[in-house]
């Protein structure tokens, strides 16, 4: 089996020969060589740069022997472009100026064609392709509805999400706009990554386990819905969609519901009970707490291998973390991890 095709049979659940594996967050500051680039560039700088895009996006490539690699770009430039004031602080992580507060605050917001407003990812899809050449597919992706809503009312991350729920409840024909607008903006921007030659996209819904299954299945889920069918139609390919999200236990069965191939889930779940959750005909994603790259090899390794053996060699796994790989992280601890998942013996009979 071809190496590049590993990671697109795993998330159709096809036989493989190995578990493939690839981290959140893998372009970033964890690598040195990201570090030194970003002495000398502002982050969303190198976002609006697809040459710079394009170098950050193949650097893990180059050190670790990852089964996908993931275009450099942020969840939050979308919201940027409908006319929300982003900055990236030092320190604080982003920031929106001028948060939405009200149904008028919905209204002015702007839908405008991503091709023409957040075409530098776009075209970082497309230098990367070029460069990768088949030795890896290249995965898009954009922020959900629910978690650019969150981000979008809030002006920046909360605990506890506080503003956005109360937005949802007491305005509930604005939250309807909100998401409407979020979902054919996102659905149009992971559309237009197909195209331009993203092989697999991801939705990052980071926040969704905030919610109440009823809160989600009745304010979230049909936007999702909506997102991923503008997404899919006219796509020529079968690419498959991914769905991560955290602490969503009690959420899992309403996930077969968003029509995702494959769902990305945290360490605060055991991934077979995940899996027996979202029953048959999905795939999955994760699920290495982070924080155990900080930690020794062997506990590295009795983790993952914890991991392997209750997933039993069955068809759609996709190794991954739980969520983002952390900036402290050794580079040798990633080495040992996707070394271990790669020579990790497969179960005979699951192969079939
Ligand atoms: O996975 C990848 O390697 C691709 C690149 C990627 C980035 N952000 C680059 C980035 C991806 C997929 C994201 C997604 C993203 N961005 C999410 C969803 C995933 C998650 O972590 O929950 C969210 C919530 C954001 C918004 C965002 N961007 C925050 C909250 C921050 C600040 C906190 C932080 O981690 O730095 C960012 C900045 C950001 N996005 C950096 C990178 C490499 C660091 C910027 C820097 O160089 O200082």
């Amino acid at each position: 089996m071809a190496k590049a095709d590993r990671f697109l049979r795993a998330c159709r659940r096809e036989a493989v020969d190995t578990t493939p594996i690839w981290l959140m967050r893998q372009a970033g500051r964890f690598l040195p060589e990201y570090r030194a680039l970003r002495q000398r560039h502002g982050f969303l700088e190198m976002v609006k740069t697809p040459e710079l895009a394009c170098e950050v996006t193949l650097q893990p490539l180059e050190r670790f022997d990852l089964d996908a690699a993931i275009v450099f770009a942020d969840i939050l430039p979308l919201l940027e472009v409908m006319g929300l004031k982003l900055e990236f602080t030092p320190g604080d992580g982003p920031v929106i100026h001028n948060p939405i507060r009200s149904a008028a605050d919905v209204g002015a917001l702007a839908t405008p064609a991503v091709e023409e407003t957040l075409g530098f990812t776009l075209e970082a899809v497309r230098l990367v392709r070029r460069q990768l050449a088949g030795k890896a597919p290249l995965i898009g992706f954009s922020g959900a509805p629910f978690t650019l809503a969150c981000y979008a009312i809030e002006g920046g991350g909360s605990k506890d999400f506080r503003l956005a729920k109360q937005f949802m409840h007491r305005e509930p024909a604005a939250w309807y706009q909100l998401m409407d607008k979020l979902a054919r903006m996102v659905g149009a921007y992971l559309k237009a990554q197909v195209a331009a030659g993203a092989q697999a996209i991801q939705l990052f819904d980071s926040w969704v386990g905030a919610l109440s299954p009823y809160d989600f299945r009745e304010s979230v889920l049909p936007h999702l819905r909506r997102a991923l069918q503008i997404a899919r139609t006219g796509c020529e390919q079968d690419v498959p969609l991914i769905y991560f999200s955290t602490d969503t236990a009690g959420l899992l069965p309403l996930f077969r519901e968003t029509s995702a191939d494959v769902i990305g889930v945290d360490w605060r779940m055991d991934l077979a009970d995940a899996w027996a959750a979202l029953g048959p005909g999905v795939a999955i994603q994760g699920n290495l707490d982070p924080h155990l790259l900080l930690s020794p090899v062997p506990a590295i390794e009795r983790q993952a291998g914890r991991i392997l053996d209750s997933v039993a060699g069955r068809p759609g796994h996709i190794f991954n973390l739980g969520h983002g790989v952390l900036k402290e992280t050794p580079m040798e601890h990633v080495q040992a991890l996707v070394d271990f998942v790669h020579r990790y013996p497969r179960p005979a009979v699951a192969q079939s």
